[in-house]
């Protein structure tokens, strides 16, 4: 099972899908390409790594890395709920399209949902690209410069008084 990385009191919660080989094997998650990729923008926007939570919407890897099935995520879905009362954010940041449907449902649609903030159940949620996509469509693609956004709104909200 992945954990968050730290537990309680992080200001920002950052929620991806699910763990990959890399993660797997440490317990860890977005340690792996994502990993970096995703630390590097978070330095670039000025929230480092080390102050941030992270947890996944699945807990453990599907097989083949293919994506999470409904049924995965339901079974996963008490976890996650757990792991959010326990670190209380400010603001939640979900990257990807199975995290924007877990908080938005599943015509979630992250073109239409980023750019702003988004009250679910009463916290902030904000929606962007996965780092994945973004390493798909190399460092000049518009993903890449919109995840890179998208994270220093969450340091904006993240900071407000
Ligand atoms: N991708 C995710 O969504 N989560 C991880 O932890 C790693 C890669």
């Amino acid at each position: 099972m992945i954990g968050t990385t730290p537990a309680a009191g992080a200001a920002v919660l950052l929620v991806g899908e699910a763990p990959g080989a890399t993660e797997d094997a440490t317990g860890l998650p977005f340690v792996g390409r994502a990993g970096a990729l995703l630390d590097q923008l978070l330095a670039e926007v000025g929230l480092p790594r080390a102050t941030v939570a992270v947890a996944n919407v699945l807990k453990c890897r599907p097989p083949g890395n293919r994506a999470p099935s409904k049924l995965e995520v339901a079974h996963c879905r008490p976890f996650l709920a757990a792991q959010i009362a326990i670190v209380e954010p400010r603001v939640i940041c979900a990257l990807g399209g199975t995290a924007a449907q877990w908080f938005f449902g599943t015509g979630a649609k992250i073109g239409q949902l980023r750019g702003r903030a988004h009250d679910v159940e009463g916290r902030q949620v904000v929606s962007t690209y996965h780092p994945s996509a973004a390493i798909r469509f190399g460092p000049a693609g518009m993903w890449r410069a919109a995840l890179r956004d998208d994270l220093a709104f969450v340091a904006q909200l993240a900071a407000a008084p």
